[in-house]
């Protein structure tokens, strides 16, 4: 692998021992995959912030990091984390593990990360354009980024999204290059898509049958939550990187010899029968990915008209939930039961450690997590449906 001076006198140590163990793990990357040589990168996104998800050895290892001096060279933000950093007495959220999430938020502080602890970063003005190469972690950011941006990102672990950010570049394989990008799979869409959660239920199907593949749909016309919560089922019940929507998307490139699947009437109906165990929730968990302002205002307006019938918690950035605030929504959807929670979300977060047995969302990529990771039967369904059973 071909290194630059500069990257190669990070290798050698000359740029302090942290940058030099991040350069050494890029390198050993890159020598796995076969790349040739480095790419700068715009930007890092690191996951594996919840201390529900790295635990002690997680927090230790980083606390190591921010001890031996490491620093990010990029601008680099964080995945959500696993509590509201200024409302987790108020969610419920045990004494202990706060301690150990705000250890773990210090030492990405000392490295200079972003306290962004969003996994929708493109809502928030972090928005790479198309062409750009990044390096991110967040699954169903990674699939946004490369599909409806146009970016260029490999699905970066944890480790490897924090050495890219400490050195600036990353290995130059897989869906950095163009020749790379080419879907394998068509997905002719013969179902009458209506709702969000329409797409949700499309997309945990999808990633089911395609896995790591990249399926180029047709016969939709998604808007841009639907195209987020679509990519984030497909990497959540796959390993979606990147998928296609002829006309929308803005690129579209298919295999001549792709493979056809068709997503059917029957098909949606029977995912959502699947996923929905058809309870009545103790808590409806709405935004992952995290919501945007016009998701915020649409809860809002639902909520306003008719008082849902148990708690509600509305997932999103810090930033994204300020504007809500401002606007007003905010008040809308506390008077009715609902709390806006910023910086976490409902799969990250201990809510196996809070009391709740089923909880409702209307996402596929929650669906799909909070019964292994959160221990939760699920509400699987609209809005409409989920608030009101
Ligand atoms: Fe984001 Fe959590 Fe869903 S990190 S994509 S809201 S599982």
């Amino acid at each position: 692998m071909e290194l630059t001076d500069k990257e190669q006198r990070m290798l050698d140590g000359e740029s302090g021992e942290a940058k030099q163990t991040a350069m050494e793990i890029l390198a050993a990357l890159g020598r796995i995959y076969g790349a040739k040589k480095m790419i700068p990168v715009s930007s890092a996104q690191v996951a594996g912030v919840s201390y529900k998800t790295i635990g002690d050895a997680g927090m230790e290892y980083l606390e190591h990091m921010a001890a031996s001096g490491a620093k990010v060279s990029i601008p680099t933000f964080l995945n959500p984390a696993g509590m509201d950093i200024q409302q987790w007495k108020e969610m419920g959220i045990p004494a202990g593990f706060a301690v150990k999430q705000l250890r773990i938020l210090d030492a990405y502080h000392k490295m200079g990360i972003m306290a962004s602890y969003t996994c929708t970063p493109y809502l928030v003005g972090i928005r790479p354009g198309r062409g750009e190469h990044i390096a991110w972690a967040e699954s169903s950011a990674i699939a946004f980024a490369n599909s409806v941006l146009g970016a260029r990102t490999n699905r970066e672990g944890g480790p490897s999204a924090l050495c890219a950010g400490i050195c600036g570049v990353t290995p130059y394989y897989g869906l950095h290059l163009d020749e790379n990008r080419v879907a394998k799979v068509k997905v002719k869409v013969e179902a009458k898509l209506k709702s969000d959660n329409d797409y949700g239920a499309m997309g945990y199907f999808i990633g089911e049958k395609a896995g790591n593949e990249y399926p180029a749909f047709s016969g939709i016309k998604p808007d841009e939550t639907q195209l987020k919560l679509l990519g984030a089922a497909m990497a959540a019940s796959g390993a979606v990187p990147l998928f296609y929507v002829k006309g929308v998307t803005p690129e579209y490139l298919v295999s001549k010899d792709a493979k056809e699947i068709v997503f059917s009437e029957s098909d949606l109906k029977k995912t959502k029968e699947r996923i929905d165990s058809g309870e009545k929730p103790d808590l409806v968990t709405l935004g992952c990915p995290h919501a945007s302002i016009e998701e915020i205002k649409r809860i809002a307006e639902v909520v306003q008209k008719k008082k849902p019938t148990c708690g509600f918690w509305v997932c999103t950035a810090r930033k994204t939930k300020e504007e809500a605030e401002r606007r007003g929504y905010g008040k809308i959807i506390k008077e009715n039961g609902g709390i806006l929670v910023a910086d976490t979300c409902m799969v990250v977060c201990p809510l196996e450690e809070m009391g709740f047995k089923i909880t409702g969302a209307n996402s596929g990529k929650a669906a799909k997590y909070l019964p292994s990771m959160c221990k939760q039967k699920v509400a699987f369904g609209d809005i409409e449906d989920i608030l009101y059973r």
